[in-house]
């Protein structure tokens, strides 16, 4: 199928902002012969300039128009897929549906995409027919990217994973209620902050009463992120898992391809104070006894963002972290050793952008992917 329109649905928030950016950056607009933009709420109005051609916008629910696209990209939510989707596959459309929301990832008509780790997998699912290709959830995504090396090796026997993750995962409004909390508890120590004598037990006692104080901004966290963490991310699940713990596990198998035979892989969700990048802990259990120059080798040579960060103090500090890494797409991996518990217990510590490798880097990738078939 020759693929001429392509429409963009949810474009404007902070994924498809992101998605949009790099699509510019890659020029990928230059070979989409009809980008189709549309809105839930702005019908007929500018849409985004692309190139010199200034868009309109369409109705992001009428059917008939979304049925005249080849390819729907979508960063509209889980909700608008729910209400879309299905209905627009009864009436018969057989384009193909590329969604950043978990809604279908686990459906058995989709496919996960991740295609640094899961290319033939897509290929073979294009072969077959299957039309519905979906990002996979940022931790998962920013885990596998980091970890390819050794899990596509079938060197992994089970990995726990403790996550750091970041303001962004929770929205656009959750990223602006961390800033304006941070900023609470600066004007609320300020005058102590300020005086060089003041007692510290003092100074933090001023922040306590903030962040506990009635007025602390926390309609959209639920409670206090800045100064503190949130270690429950998502919806309850079974067996005392939240449900982004379980995604874990579900969706990297699925992405993998080994659902027959999965990994193991289970860990606690936390939320912390970073902007946009997720940063992760990981205790790997190998199958084999690997040296770690042959770990480091295999990670490293693994994908074109990965990096290994030499497992130093200054190193650590520097380029294993969030602020270095955001905005970027390097996945970068570091603290690599092994553990006391034995020679195939390893240890590493990976962080990356949850909105480009975490959210729209795929999904880019896998619109370039069909354009180029
Ligand atoms: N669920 C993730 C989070 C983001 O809350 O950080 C989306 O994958």
């Amino acid at each position: 199928m020759k693929i001429k329109r392509v429409g963009f649905v949810g474009w404007r928030g902070m994924v498809g902002s992101v998605l949009l950016t790099r699509m510019r950056d890659e020029a990928d607009f230059d070979v989409i012969e009809e980008p189709v933009f549309f809105s839930t709420s702005q019908t007929g109005q500018a849409g985004p300039e692309i190139g010199s051609q200034q868009t309109r916008l369409h109705d992001a629910f009428d059917l008939q128009q979304l049925s005249a696209m080849d390819v729907i990209v979508t960063c509209q939510g889980g909700d608008y897929t729910t209400q879309v989707f299905k209905v627009l596959r009864e009436e018969g459309w057989r384009g193909y549906w590329i969604d950043a929301a978990s809604s279908l990832r686990m459906t058995d008509h989709s496919v996960i995409v991740l295609d640094p780790v899961n290319r033939e997998l897509i290929d073979q699912a294009l072969d077959n027919g299957v039309r519905d290709f979906i990002g996979g959830n940022c931790t998962v995504s920013l885990m596998m990217m980091a970890m390819a090396g050794l899990l596509k090796a079938d060197l992994v026997e089970w990995i726990s994973v403790m996550t750091y993750q970041a303001a962004s995962g929770a929205g656009a409004r959750a990223m602006r209620e961390l800033l304006t909390q941070m900023a609470a508890l600066c004007v609320a120590t300020a005058p102590l902050l300020e005086d060089p004598a003041a007692v510290i037990l003092d100074i933090d006692r001023l922040a306590i009463e903030a962040m506990r104080g009635a007025s602390f901004p926390v309609a959209n966290l639920g409670a206090a992120l800045a100064g503190n963490l949130l270690p429950w991310i998502d919806r309850i699940a079974d067996n005392g898992q939240s449900r982004e713990e379980w995604k874990g596990y579900v969706e990297c198998n699925k992405i993998l391809g080994r659902q027959q035979n999965p990994i193991a892989i289970d860990g606690l969700c936390v939320r912390i104070g970073a902007m946009r990048c997720h940063s992760q802990a990981l205790t790997v259990k190998l199958c084999v006894d690997l040296g770690m120059d042959e770990i480091r080798g295999r990670l490293a040579e693994a994908n074109d963002w990965v990096r290994v960060v030499e497992n130093t103090p200054q190193h650590s500090i520097t380029e294993l972290t969030p602020s270095h890494v955001t905005g970027t797409l390097e996945v970068a991996i570091g603290r690599l050793h092994k553990m006391r518990m034995g020679p195939e217990y390893l240890t590493a510590f990976t962080v990356g952008d949850q909105l480009l490798w975490g959210a729209a880097e795929p999904l880019r990738r896998m619109l370039k992917l069909l354009l180029q078939r």
